[in-house]
């Protein structure tokens, strides 16, 4: 085999079947996803699965002759291979853009206090580079020039159901540097849709920063205090009364750095002050005056304090 790599992921597609057929067989693990709000075409354009019991699986691995290192190999099996990644939980197969299962991540539905289980990195796996979704999403953003990013699976299944194909989610992990080559070749507007809640925003308000100095356009959508996009839909709500209103990123980071602190009163102005300057001395020149300026309308402030080093330290004039 080529370059090292033999590892055979249609190992993968025969695990995800074995999956899908529990499913079925399983009644309460199909009615979760029903609960969901999940369709029946839904669940198989993911593939939705059902990973039951240690002993099933070793079982099923057995009869369908499969080997305990590749399967370890793969994230099938645990490192030392004595047990699957994924036991009593739904399974979501995750596609590389090309539609080929390359790992899995699986939902407990017995109150397991880990909610949500990943496969590790594997040779075929690189979880701070994969979007998940991706593959049904690609041909719908390459068109309409926009992506939304949500945080997981469930967000991009219940968007996807609900018409919004362009929705792809980043693998329990923040949106990092790594992710934005993938999509530099999209060439698309990044809508940010994450949870509305505190963990939510501050990953939004990180991402934005990263988006913007990467010269990204786009923005974030908010939803009702606490709600995910999957919660939205579930809900029955219009989702386009909170598509159409987006905040640019650089508008959003504004705001959002500014809402943290109390500046009417003059020292946590001071800090609001310097935590954005922070940010502006990371920003291509470029992009630094637009943002000063916004920044300075903000505070109402002169733009020129925004662009001192340290705000401590006398002004130098000329
Ligand atoms: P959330 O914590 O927002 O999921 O994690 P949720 O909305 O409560 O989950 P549901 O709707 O009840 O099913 C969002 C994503 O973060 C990753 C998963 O990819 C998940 O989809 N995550 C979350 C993990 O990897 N591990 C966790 O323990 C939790
Ligand atoms: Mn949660
Ligand atoms: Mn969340
Ligand atoms: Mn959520
Ligand atoms: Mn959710």
């Amino acid at each position: 085999t080529k370059s090292g790599s033999n590892i055979r992921a249609d190992i993968l597609e025969k695990v995800n079947a074995f999956y899908i057929q529990e499913l079925y067989k399983n009644k309460f693990a199909y009615d979760y996803l029903k609960q969901r709000g999940i369709n029946d075409s839904t669940i198989e354009k993911f593939a939705l699965g059902y990973a039951p019991d240690s002993m099933k699986q070793f079982q099923f691995f057995k009869n369908a002759n499969l080997n305990i290192n590749e399967l370890k190999a793969l994230g099938v099996l645990s490192e030392n291979g004595e047990y699957p990644r994924l036991i009593e939980r739904i399974t979501f197969p995750i596609f590389s853009a090309s539609g080929k299962i390359i790992a899995m991540g699986g939902r407990t539905i017995t109150n397991h206090p880990a909610k949500y289980i990943n496969f590790t990195n594997t040779k075929i796996f690189n979880k701070s580079k994969t979007f998940y979704g991706l593959n049904f999403a690609r041909e719908h953003i390459l068109r309409k020039k926009e992506a939304i990013i949500v945080e997981g699976y469930m967000d991009v299944i219940m968007l996807h159901q609900a018409g919004y194909n362009t929705a792809i989610a980043t693998l329990g992990t923040a949106l990092t540097p790594d992710h934005l080559p993938q999509l530099q070749k999209l060439g698309a507007k990044i809508l940010l849709s994450y949870d509305s809640d505190s963990a939510g925003i501050n990953a939004a308000l990180k991402a934005s920063k990263l988006l913007f100095r990467s010269f990204f356009e786009g923005g974030v959508i908010l939803f009702p205090e606490g709600l995910d996009p999957a919660d939205v839909v579930k809900s029955g709500n219009d989702l386009n009364e909170y598509f159409k209103n987006q905040i640019p990123f650089l508008e959003f980071i504004i705001e959002y750095t500014i809402k943290k602190y109390d500046i009417k009163n003059p020292l946590q102005k001071k800090q609001a002050l310097d935590e954005l300057k922070e940010y502006i001395f990371t920003l291509p020149e470029i992009l630094q005056e637009s943002f000063v300026n916004k920044a300075a309308q903000y505070l109402q402030i002169s733009p020129k304090l925004l662009l001192i080093r340290r705000s401590n330290q006398p002004q130098a004039t000329g």
